[in-house]
């Protein structure tokens, strides 16, 4: 069993965190780089690392230091179609995005724990009002995970929307990291390390 530590993203990490990025949109969404709806892969700072209410999370091989996996969130809602752009405005909405694992760390509880990190920084936030997601149908895992963590809001052409139950309002608890993780967003360390 390997170790991992869960981070807010540093510049170091952003050439492993695109590569894993890449990796992902070519072979398990088989749609490749598509300029119009990828391209805070290409500007990760710009996107996740400046703004304030936007985060990077990665999980880190403490074994090499390589990124395994990531996971986003921005405060743009989705833009279409009308109905649910109302329903999740820019702004007051969290979107989770780019979660990705590389397939060899898969099934460790990666996903889940990068996932956590991002529902305790939009709780910390205080400005997002729901947290919103789309998956594509046929993504290795996916709608497994989402299943487990939300609800289907809606599904078309394969594309399946979904808004995440967050833990922190749902137990009253403000810790949802499982311990072996650690963390710390933020702090720009790499947790238990
Ligand atoms: C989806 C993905 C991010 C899951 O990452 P992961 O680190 O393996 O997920 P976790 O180990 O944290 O799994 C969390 C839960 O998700 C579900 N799950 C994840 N992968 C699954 C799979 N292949 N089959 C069935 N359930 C799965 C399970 O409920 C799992 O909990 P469990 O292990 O306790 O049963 C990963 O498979 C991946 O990168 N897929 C390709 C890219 C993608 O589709 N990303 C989602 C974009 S919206």
């Amino acid at each position: 069993m390997h170790n991992y530590g869960i981070k807010v993203a540093t510049a170091e990490d952003l050439g492993d965190a695109r590569s894993v990025m890449l990796d992902a949109l070519y072979r398990d969404f088989g749609t490749g780089y598509v300029p119009q709806w990828h391209d805070d892969v290409i500007d990760l700072t710009g996107h996740y690392l400046a703004p304030r209410r936007h985060t990077l999370v990665v999980a880190i091989d403490r074994r090499d230091g390589t990124v395994a996996g990531t996971a986003a969130l921005d405060s743009r809602g989705p833009r279409e179609p009308g109905w649910l752009a109302q329903r999740y405005p820019s702004g007051a909405t969290a979107q989770v995005r780019r979660v990705y694992v590389r397939p060899e760390h898969r099934r460790r509880g990666l996903a889940r724990a990068m996932v956590a990190e991002l529902l305790a920084f939009a709780q910390a936030d205080g400005g997002y009002h729901s947290i919103y997601l789309h998956a594509y149908r046929h993504s290795p895992g996916a709608l497994d995970l989402w299943e487990s963590l939300g609800e289907v809001v809606w599904e078309e052409n394969g594309i399946v929307h979904f808004e995440l139950r967050d833990p922190v309002v749902d137990s009253g608890r403000h810790e949802v990291m499982p311990a072996e993780f650690g963390s710390h967003p933020r702090d720009g360390s790499r947790s238990g390390s």
